[in-house]
């Protein structure tokens, strides 16, 4: 294994920077009444991840990856791992005591220390190529978890960061969902109904091990699958299509949904996706119908009919259901987007991941890699749509598709981090493709899987239906 050559230090030491410098951007978007706070009952307060990031580093880098010992022991305990509950009672008995988390001076001091100490290894040791990624994209994956948890809380616990319209990054794209859309000029498809179909042919899941510098457990051993004709919707369904299934009762009609799925919105009074708003929005509004508004960052606004609806998987099966029509799988997704291209890795690591054939695989531009704190309409890259003709197949929200989460063949959990897909094999995660507008540009390449529990309806994940 070349797992010494592969990494450029100067590389390394600019991601984990421009890392910090993004979570640092991130974290002061709240108020800090809410650090103690739980936007999301099913996860961790804010303060959990402040030191999660940092502690998991020294963790799968310092301490898995180049055998050194902890900079606080009790502290990277505290801080190791996250939570994934099945419902909200289960989440209380570890996060529920607040006393038990750490001042933020003190956090943010044993932060520090960590930096100090990850940085001077990044300097000076040989770099364990597995640990160091393990490390540089799960601070990447988290500033996702951290926004969309942010889009949870009140509108008043947040602060908008100057430079408006602007993602994470400070320096961002720009342009708002709005002037995006406006300047691509997509309106005239909306509610068209477009779609193509997709030949049968194979696909190629995964990554080769042997070409790849890094990808996580659950993306290998590369391998490819046959795929039956299929017809695709060109683009995700958008508000617009998703209000027409809420005003048909979508939500009532016990038909539409699976057992699990029926439960769920039963339990927890699910009436419209966790990212719509009811009530008092001004009727009068030409968008919007029913006084329906988008829950965005920063303040609430008329439901943008074009842009992605944002739902669980259950939701999105009820809406395919109700279309006669169902959501794609995974390796539809990847006919849909790659074809039988073999890139089976690739994203943009200092030039050091290359693919089988050896050439490095570019994503197409896209809205991702915090572009935005929102959605932009969908259809807004056509110079990115797949092979045959399929839209915002990477950006603009992960994709939904019907596959259960499980290991490829060949799968081995990895040293610097074995739980990290191995406990999520359980039967009731489900896998999303692409990327969002909170993904970072490293995560961006064929073979990068993600996956959440198909009641999961706060992530920024969108769905087409196929049939
Ligand atoms: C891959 C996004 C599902 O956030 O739960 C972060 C990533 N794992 N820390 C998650 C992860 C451990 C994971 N997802
Ligand atoms: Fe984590």
């Amino acid at each position: 294994m070349p797992t010494i050559l592969a990494v450029d230090r100067a590389a390394a030491i600019a991601w984990y920077r421009r890392n910090r410098v993004r979570s640092e951007r991130i974290f002061d978007l709240v108020d800090p009444s809410a650090y103690y706070t739980r936007p999301i009952a099913l996860r961790n307060p804010i303060v959990f991840y402040e030191g999660h990031l940092p502690a998991f580093s020294v963790i799968a880098f310092l301490r898995r990856g180049l055998g050194k010992p902890p900079v606080d022991r009790r502290l990277e305990d505290l801080f190791a791992r996250g939570i994934d509950p099945d419902s909200v009672d289960a989440a209380v008995p570890r996060s529920g005591a607040q006393t038990r988390w750490p001042s933020r001076d003190d956090v943010r001091a044993f932060a520090r220390a960590c930096d100090e100490a990850i940085l001077g290894a990044l300097r000076e040791d040989l770099l364990p190529v597995e640990g160091l990624y393990t490390a540089l994209e799960h601070e990447a994956m988290h500033q996702e978890t951290l926004l969309y948890m942010w889009h949870r809380l009140p509108f008043d616990q947040k602060r908008r960061p100057s430079g408006e319209g602007r993602g994470a990054n400070g320096e961002g794209r720009g342009a708002t969902g709005e002037e995006r859309g406006a300047s691509r000029g997509n309106a005239a498809r909306l509610g068209a109904a477009e779609s193509v179909v997709v030949p049968a042919g194979t696909a190629t899941l995964g990554a080769e091990r042997a070409h790849t510098v890094f990808g996580w457990d659950n993306e290998f051993e590369a391998h490819r699958v046959d795929v039956g004709a299929f017809e695709i919707d060109i683009l995700p369904v958008a508000n617009a299509q998703f209000l027409d299934f809420v005003n048909a009762g979508g939500y009532e009609t016990r038909e539409l949904w699976d057992d699990e799925g029926w439960a769920w919105i039963r339990a927890d009074h699910v009436e419209h996706p966790a990212f719509w708003l009811s009530g008092d929005a001004p009727r009068s509004s030409p968008l919007a119908s029913r006084g329906w508004q988008w829950r965005g960052m920063f303040e609430a606004i008329p439901l943008p009919l074009d842009w992605p609806v944002y739902v669980s998987q259950a939701e999105a099966n009820a809406y395919a259901r109700w279309k006669g029509r169902r959501v794609m799988t995974e390796a539809e997704f990847h006919r849909a987007a790659f074809g039988d291209g073999g890139s089976t890795s690739g994203g943009d690591h200092g030039s050091t991941r290359l693919d089988s054939e050896g050439a490095a695989w570019t994503a197409p531009p896209g809205h991702y890699d915090f572009a935005g704190f929102d959605p932009v309409p969908v259809g807004s890259f056509p110079e990115s749509a797949g092979p045959w003709g399929a839209h915002d197949l990477i950006g603009n929200g992960w994709e939904w598709t019907s596959t259960v989460f499980g290991p490829f063949p060949g799968f081995r959990p990895m040293a610097s981090y074995p739980e990290y897909s191995a406990e999520f094999f359980d039967g009731r995660h489900y896998v999303m493709k692409g990327a969002s507008p909170a993904t970072a540009k490293e995560l961006v390449r064929p073979s990068f899987r993600n996956w959440f529990r198909g009641n999961y309806p706060y992530v920024y994940a969108k769905f087409r239906t196929v049939a």
